[in-house]
């Protein structure tokens, strides 16, 4: 990209309230947008206490507050529809997301759902919701996947098979409590999923063809972020700095490629969890340091940078050498926090290559992956993998 006569454009209209104990803050930011909030959650949060201290700190401003809690893991259309039906039945008019990615994306296409009607496939693809959509609040209990500030909602339509990405302005949330507070309790394999997804995600947007001089800086920042306190909050979760960073990174990530989208990780990861329901967070960490490798000659002016944004040594180094250093830091970061080393380890099996490799070919990703990418090269990346 020539950057000097490259016009871009930002936007991140989420209003962000971060902090530990910004949850006390979430009165202040629901009051102005709803009455009767519909508050959707997960079993876990539920079962956990975190959603009680949700509803009691909407309890100020809110004359009754309903709950929806059965959001599973790659939640279903299914899931997103009946969380749009309790939304009616109790009269609701607005929307609070208490969660991890899966809970946030029910709750931004639920919010299509109840203001335009139709069924969840009817808003797949980039651009059909026709418009504003009753508010959504959005309160991330985990750091990864950033969905509080992004334009997207990932959900799966279990009969096809398909992980739908729905991509709209219109479902961004309207505001965004960021406390870190409440990631503390994650358990490690979350913390490692969430946090790797992360960090995929700065270094993907980083790299890609796309990318734009602010979310550069933006993604930059994530990845030193997430590079110095991912290993410990994996470590020792009730480390609140390290909580404190790893949400700050994962949230800074996202408002980096909300609009410039990431690459051939993520364009492999979604079919991997509509197959095989490998979590995506498992899916992107696992995936990331096999496309870094092929990557690599494309990458040997971006890949020094975040070598040492992750605090490697790379002073001296011509840039293939100091490029092979990120990709052997990441290597490493996936070690030291458990997550699996290869594809057959996480229940996939060598029949499925060839749909994995169709259905990421769909990807919007895939064309703004730094390096060229054809079927065969994906299906080499998913061998390799395997
Ligand atoms: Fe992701």
């Amino acid at each position: 990209m020539d950057t000097l006569t490259e016009i871009f454009t930002f936007q991140a209209p989420t209003t962000i309230t971060f902090g530990a104990g910004a949850l006390r803050q979430l009165a202040q930011v629901v009051g102005p947008l709803g009455r009767r909030p519909l508050v959707v959650t997960d079993p876990g949060i539920a079962a956990s206490g975190i959603l009680q201290q949700v509803v009691d700190a909407l309890a100020p401003v809110v004359a009754g507050v309903e709950t929806f809690s059965d959001v599973e893991p790659n939640p279903s259309s299914e899931t997103v529809e009946r969380a749009a039906a309790a939304y009616r039945r109790a009269d609701c008019d607005c929307l609070v997301a208490a969660g991890g990615g899966s809970a946030m994306d029910v709750a931004k296409v639920a919010a299509a759902l109840v203001s335009y009607g139709g069924a969840v496939r009817d808003y797949e693809g980039v651009g059909k919701v026709p418009g504003p959509t009753v508010p959504v609040v959005a309160v991330p209990t985990t750091a990864g996947t950033g969905s509080e500030v992004t334009v997207f909602a990932i959900i799966t339509d279990r009969a096809r098979k398909v992980k739908m990405v729905i991509g709209s302005p219109h479902i961004l949330p309207a505001a965004a409590v960021c406390d870190p507070l409440l990631t503390l309790s994650m358990p490690q394999p979350l913390t490692a999923a969430t946090g790797i997804d992360a960090l995929v995600h700065g270094i993907e947007c980083y790299i890609n063809t796309v990318v734009n001089p602010l979310a550069k800086s933006l993604a930059l920042e994530s990845i030193r972020l997430i590079g110095r306190s991912l290993r410990t909050a994996y470590a020792h979760g009730r480390d609140l700095e390290a909580r404190y960073q790893m949400l700050l990174g994962s949230t800074i990530a996202a408002l980096a490629f909300t609009r410039t989208r990431l690459g051939n990780v993520h364009a492999m990861a979604l079919p991997l969890g509509a197959h095989f329901d490998v979590p995506h967070g498992v899916a992107t960490g696992l995936l990331l340091p096999y496309v870094m490798e092929w990557n690599l000659i494309a990458c040997t002016t971006t890949y020094p940078q975040i070598a040492a944004a992750l605090g490697e040594p790379t002073e001296g180094l011509p840039p293939r050498a100091a490029s092979e250093v990120a990709v052997e830091a990441v290597r490493q970061l996936n070690a030291d926090i458990g997550i699996p080393e290869r594809l057959r380890d996480v229940g996939v099996t060598r029949d499925a290559m060839p749909a994995l490799a169709d259905d990421s070919m769909k990807s919007g990703n895939i064309a703004v992956n730094p390096r060229l990418t054809r079927r065969e090269d994906i299906v080499h990346l998913f061998e390799q993998a395997f």
